[in-house]
């Protein structure tokens, strides 16, 4: 095992925040080899991420439920840490069609760990999310909170953490990090890469943005009768950019000796549909039309990080407010209407 890695396999590396992983690791001197089958992104992002960082990355399409596939990349390159982004996301299609998700999320990081295992590459940064939280009743949430996933995708993350808790108890040379994602946002401040829902946006960000630049008529805000100051539902943005670099810290934290560590990733900070409505408008300087309909099932009223323990642990805070997250998924989507179809 190397202890300083330099060439780091991202699944999923030309996703949204797969993207943003690779301009912060090749903006550092790492090599940079992405897997993504394409499923829910298109080369448009790593070449985007080329010409922002002047720097080349290989770039291998397939999927991370191919065993051999995984083992050609590992025989050809060097890897010594994997960043492990590849899944299926969207909340409401993992209720409509679970097995997919099972398939693709559990089936897969299956396959990555044994031709993981094979390769002698045990160093795992695994993107995990505040939903395996499930309805959390304290807030802040700490990562000791009690875990109960309430929907398909959320089990498939709580799943995936367990079997690597597993994994870390059989075989303690594994270097492992869960990062739980509070609600990532915004884009590069290049405006070249950013979130590109393919379809109508599940998430209020890329919705509110597609409302400002004329793509939707309006925002529907799932309901006024939270138990919040404002009624509407509150939520941890953090901007993509920070999300990346804590994830340069957690592979840093990897490096002294073998663990497996948990940490969520957030601001800490909570704001409602409403202050992110008005946030965008100022950023923007465009007005969001918004009507109120009803709760969408499975919402939490109000969920934030307690972000300490990676503050602590790893020497990572978010720097960048809700202004700044508005700001910069405006440029991305403002210099790209349509996205990476542009
Ligand atoms: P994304 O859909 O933009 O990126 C995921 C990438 O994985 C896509 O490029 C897709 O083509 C690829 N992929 C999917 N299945 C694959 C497979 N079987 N083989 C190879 N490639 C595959 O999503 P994102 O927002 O960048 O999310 C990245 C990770 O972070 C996901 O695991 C997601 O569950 C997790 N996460 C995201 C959020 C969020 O709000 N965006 C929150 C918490 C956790
Ligand atoms: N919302 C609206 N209108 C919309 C979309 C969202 O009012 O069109 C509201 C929601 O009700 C919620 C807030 O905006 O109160 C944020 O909703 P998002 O869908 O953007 O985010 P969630 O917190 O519901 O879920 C996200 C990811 C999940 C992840 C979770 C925790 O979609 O995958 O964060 O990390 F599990």
């Amino acid at each position: 095992m190397s202890t300083d890695p330099e060439t780091i396999l991202v699944t999923g590396g030309s996703g949204y925040i797969g993207s943003h992983m690779c301009v912060e690791l090749l903006s550092a001197g790492r090599q940079v080899v992405v897997l993504d089958n394409l499923s829910n992104s298109s080369m448009a992002s790593v070449e985007a991420v080329q010409r922002i960082t002047q720097k080349a990355l290989t770039f291998v399409q397939g999927d991370i439920r191919d065993s051999d596939c995984l083992a050609a990349i590992f025989a050809e390159h060097n890897i010594d840490a994997v960043m492990h982004f590849a899944g299926l996301k969207a909340v409401g299609e993992s209720t409509e069609v679970p097995v997919k998700y099972y398939d693709n999320n559990m089936n897969g990081t299956l396959r990555l760990v044994e031709a993981m295992h094979q390769a002698g590459c045990k160093t795992l940064v695994f993107s995990s999310s505040a939903t395996v939280y499930g309805l959390p009743e304290q807030m802040p949430i700490t990562e000791s909170a009690p875990t109960g996933a309430i929907n398909p995708y959320g089990r498939t993350k709580l799943m995936v953490e367990e079997v690597l808790q597993d994994l870390f108890a059989a075989d303690p040379t594994w270097r492992i990090s869960l990062l739980r994602y509070f609600n990532p946002v915004g884009a590069h401040a290049s405006g070249e890469i950013g979130e590109d829902p393919n379809d109508i946006p599940n998430n209020l960000m890329p919705f509110i943005s597609q409302v400002a630049v004329g793509r939707r008529e309006k925002l529907n805000v799932f309901g006024d009768d939270y138990p919040t100051p404002d009624g509407t539902g509150i939520r941890d943005y953090i901007h993509v950019v920070d999300l990346v670099r804590g994830h340069m810290k957690a592979l840093e934290f990897l490096r002294d000796k073998p663990k497996l560590t948990v940490h969520n990733l957030g601001t800490g900070q909570g704001y409602s549909v409403l202050d992110a409505v008005r946030a965008f408008e100022q950023a923007s300087g465009v007005s969001i039309p918004f009507e109120i309909t009803d709760r969408r099932p499975g919402d939490a009223a109000v969920s934030y990080a307690d972000p300490s323990k990676a503050r602590d642990e790893l020497g990572w805070e978010a720097e960048y407010d809700l202004h700044r997250m508005c700001e910069d998924a405006w440029r991305w989507q403002s210099k790209y209407p349509q996205g990476f179809q542009e």
